[in-house]
């Protein structure tokens, strides 16, 4: 067996069924150990967020954190330690003020707690009945104002405005360039809408968790792929299904 890059979303894919997780924690550490697999914890939780779930639920060190739907990567989660680079590279363009300047004329877009406002991210909730129709025109007023951004919708709930160079695939694509491994040797693992970019950034091996969400089932049945698993079975027990299916973990 090889080491791999397993990248995983945590509320209702990694996270939502203890006992479930806590086989595949030791499946993964041990692969860890004995192989050099990485581990990569990919939330739309802000920072203090992630930090009060790892007060509730036993996770593993993840070997890199990716916070924020994608838009802050931390190799030292303890520290907080954010990669300059990639706050780089999301700089580029962004113009946060703008962004809630504009998203400010919308009524129906409710502003998230204050720790979910983060530099490279702006986000509200939004009910899904309204959504069809306030989402477009959103969308076309930011471009309008020449704002390159990316609206991503998740849960029938939740809206996020974040750069276009940001989101949690193509932190994938950044973190595996950092550290060279194949797509191949990828797998992307989730269960909503802003997990849809994990499995549509490139040729990475995906599991769907059983439970996921209608939006990322709905995406997945319209880009059938040999690449892209639909577990049967819910949150981590889905995972260690899609590992198995992959034969990461041996068949
Ligand atoms: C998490 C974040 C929230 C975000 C949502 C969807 O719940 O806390 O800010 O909107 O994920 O990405
Ligand atoms: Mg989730």
């Amino acid at each position: 067996m090889t080491a791999f890059l397993l990248v995983t979303d945590l509320d209702n894919t990694l996270v939502g069924d203890d006992e479930a997780m806590s086989v595949l924690n030791q499946r993964l550490s041990q692969h860890r150990q004995e192989h050099g697999t990485k581990i990569v914890y990919s939330t739309g939780r802000s920072p203090a967020l992630y930090r009060q779930l790892t007060t509730e639920k036993s996770l593993l060190q993840p070997d890199a954190l990716v916070t924020s739907v994608g838009t802050e990567i931390c190799f030292n989660p303890v520290e907080e330690v954010f990669d300059s680079n990639w706050a780089q590279m999301l700089s580029n363009g962004w113009n946060r003020e703008e962004v809630v300047a504009t998203a400010a004329h919308y009524a129906d877009l409710t502003p998230q707690p204050e720790s979910e406002q983060r530099p490279f991210k702006v986000s509200y909730f939004l009910g899904e009945q309204i959504a069809t129709e306030v989402l477009p025109r959103l969308e076309s007023a930011l471009k309008e104002k020449g704002l390159d951004v990316k609206l991503v919708y998740s849960g029938s709930q939740d809206l996020d405005i974040l750069p276009r160079q940001g989101d949690k695939g193509l932190a994938v694509q950044f973190l595996r360039q950092k550290w060279g491994i194949d797509a191949a040797q990828t797998v992307v693992c989730g269960d909503s809408g802003n997990d849809i970019a994990l499995f549509s950034v490139g040729e990475e091996r995906g599991i769907i968790v059983g439970n996921a969400k209608a939006e990322l089932c709905q995406w997945y049945n319209s880009h059938k792929t040999d690449n892209h698993y639909l577990a049967q079975a819910h949150c981590a027990g889905g995972i260690l299904e899609g590992l198995h299916h992959f034969g990461f973990l041996g068949n």
